[in-house]
């Protein structure tokens, strides 16, 4: 519909970006199904209007009934999204104008005017990404691969288009090793020496420093980190953005020591072993990890520069006072009630960042305490307490209380020995 639409126009429409490569990664046999759609019209006879994009996502809205429509003025893209359509299922259609961007200061955000659908390539991330498959005549289904993108897709290389490109958008070095592990491939030598490059030039530093005056950026940047982070294949990604110094781009002085490495790799076998209720998602948990590893005076500015959740922002700001009063407290805790005692007034996922961040002996600790104690019930349960006769009131508090911490500590082993105290 939208390339008719185009066609009657006098336009022409591209399917771009990971679409294409995707497509010409399929295996031929499989119907490959596109959830996420990046389309580009361009003018051929004459040029499409500014709001050409934003015209056919109407036309398709009209269409395909169900659709919100987001139109983004300042770029001339509109975004079309269907919620289980019974024909397209659940779709993401994005339609831009062709366009060039040009960076009027590093890492600050594009800006738009209209070009042709060469530009519109050229200014993308990697050649693999700069594909176009052409939906209107003449010519529907070539493939317009200006930069050697297929070459690249057959060499199985992630390789940037020009020099600059992780000077003017850092969130792509994130982007290179994602695509890199996602797909198995290698960064090509020169796209690796330009990560390196940037990354040592320090033009993150600055850019992490004026987060104020850049907030979209933080924003692409904690996006790139969560989809890495949620990915199956993080601990390779990390790997990788750790080999490049690229966790520089979260704070000038993160690095990816043997010690973070083991905290990221301890907090994972946590989730593995339990998820309990009121968690907050892993990717978060493992981002907060990296950012409680920095000094205590960084780790509210990077939080509240990522707007993680108001809770995260908050826990990251008191983690030392809580780490602190914890440590001090568990050596003195001898047996598992005055453990529970000490841990219960803290969150799970504060637990988590103190845990990994402690010696040996308290992390063993708080390990026992999240996985075991904090899960732990009394004996008897308010019913049992009524059959056994005592009247509700506020004395069952402080009998299941004292039940809890009798059981925690081995004194009551079974129903018997706790009716046997009760009595007593
Ligand atoms: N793009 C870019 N630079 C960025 C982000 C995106 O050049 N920092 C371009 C790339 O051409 C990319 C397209 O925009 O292919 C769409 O971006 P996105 O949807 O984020 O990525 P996909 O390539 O579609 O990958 P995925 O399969 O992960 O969605």
């Amino acid at each position: 519909q939208a390339a008719l639409a185009a066609e009657q126009r006098g336009w022409h429409l591209y399917l771009v970006g990971g679409g294409v490569r995707d497509l010409l990664l399929a295996d031929t046999e499989k119907v490959i199904n596109l959830q996420d759609v990046d389309l580009v019209v361009d003018g051929y006879h004459r040029a499409a209007q500014p709001g050409a994009g934003v015209e056919l996502a109407k036309v398709l809205q009209q269409h395909y009934s169900g659709a919100r429509l987001q139109i983004h003025g300042q770029f001339q893209t509109a975004a079309l999204l269907w919620h289980k359509h019974p024909e397209l299922g659940s779709l993401w259609v994005d339609i831009a104008t062709a366009r060039t961007e040009f960076y009027p200061y590093p890492a600050a955000n594009p800006e738009v005017e209209a070009s042709s659908i060469r530009q519109d390539l050229y200014r993308r991330d990697f050649t693999i990404n700069a594909l176009a498959l052409r939906l209107t005549p003449p010519r529907i289904g070539e493939v317009l691969d200006f930069f050697g993108g297929i070459l690249d897709l057959e060499a199985q290389l992630m390789r940037v288009l020009h020099a600059n490109s992780f000077i003017e958008d850092p969130t792509r070095i994130y982007r290179a090793v994602r695509f890199a592990v996602r797909l198995g491939f290698r960064l090509e030598g020169q796209t690796e020496g330009y990560i390196r490059y940037a990354i040592a030039s320090g033009v993150y530093d600055l850019s992490v420093a004026e987060n104020n005056r850049a907030p979209a950026l933080q924003t692409r940047l904690k996006n790139e980190l969560k989809y890495i982070l949620e990915a199956p294949y993080w601990k390779r990604a990390i790997q990788l953005l750790g080999n490049l110094d690229a966790l520089k781009c979260i704070h000038s002085c993160l690095e990816l020591t043997p010690e973070l490495w083991k905290q990221l790799k301890l907090v994972d076998r946590c989730l593995r072993r339990f998820n309990p209720p009121g968690l907050c998602p892993p990717w978060q948990l493992l981002l907060e990890v990296m950012i409680a590893y920095l000094a205590p005076e960084y780790r509210y500015w990077v939080a509240s520069g990522f707007q993680l959740p108001a809770e995260s922002i908050e826990r990251l700001k008191d983690l030392e006072a809580a780490k602190t009063t914890i440590l001090s407290l568990l050596p003195t805790c001898e047996s598992p009630s005055t453990m529970v005692n000490a841990l219960q007034p803290y969150r799970f996922s504060t637990l988590i960042l103190v845990m990994v961040q402690s010696p040996r002996v308290l992390r063993r600790k708080i390990w026992l305490y999240l996985w075991k104690l904090a899960q732990a019930k009394p004996i008897l349960n308010g019913n049992d307490l009524k059959q056994l006769g005592y009247k509700p009131g506020r004395q069952f508090k402080v009998i299941l209380d004292k039940l809890l911490e009798m059981t925690l500590d081995g004194e009551l082993t079974d129903r018997a020995s706790a009716e046997a105290f009760l009595q007593k």
